[in-house]
């Protein structure tokens, strides 16, 4: 098997910019799974994914609600301190749904969710803790892993599984955006 795409985060900055770059990738319909140990970076990762697509709003842990939604307004353009500037986020994503799966209790919880109508719909899911809820979605998502390198530091490594053939074609463009990102 290759080696899992993946790049090191030096910063909380890092790793929101690294979220912005998946945000410039995604379709609707695609459910991304965060996993990765207690503060490994997962939310940091959805701030910088919601920068992204224009959301305003703070985005904070749902731990306890365990879903937010941010619905992305048409056209998919923020205002920045500099004026208007259009994202490059696919128009045809309706919403963004945050989920955090921590405190999951039972399967019921995740399916009163309602992810998949929301998926069919437009929305693009993250879920943290996402390895909890793989059992009841669908054939293909992409996983992105943290890892903390070093205790004593800031770095993260942070690495994307495709799982299912969707992703798996795919996954070219998110290393061209990666690659594209490092010059
Ligand atoms: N390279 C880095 N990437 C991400 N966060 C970093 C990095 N370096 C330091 N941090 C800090 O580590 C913390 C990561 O917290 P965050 O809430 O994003 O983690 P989490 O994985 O969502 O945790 P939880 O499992 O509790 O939900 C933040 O305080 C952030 O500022
Ligand atoms: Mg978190």
């Amino acid at each position: 098997m290759s080696q899992p795409l993946g790049k090191l985060s030096r910063s909380a900055d890092e790793t929101m910019q690294l979220g912005g770059v998946l945000a410039g990738i995604v379709n609707p319909g695609d459910l991304l799974l965060l996993i990765g140990e207690l503060g490994s970076g997962k939310t940091t990762f959805v701030k910088g994914f919601a920068k992204a697509c224009g959301i305003v709003q703070e985005v904070t842990s749902p731990t306890f609600i365990l879903a937010r939604s941010y619905p992305l307004s048409l056209p998919h353009q923020f205002s920045t301190g500099e004026g208007i500037s259009s994202n490059k986020i696919n128009f045809a994503v309706t919403k963004i749904i945050h989920c955090d799966a921590y405190r999951l209790e039972s399967w019921e919880e995740v399916v009163d969710l309602g992810f998949d109508e929301e998926l069919d719909e437009g929305a693009v899911v993250l879920v943290e803790w996402g390895e909890k809820v793989k059992q009841l979605m669908g054939s293909s998502w992409l996983e992105v892993h943290f890892e903390t390198v070093d205790m004593t530091d800031n770095t993260r490594k942070i690495s994307f599984l495709p799982v299912g053939s969707d992703w798996q074609k795919r996954l070219w463009l998110l290393k061209k955006a990666i690659l594209k990102d490092r010059q």
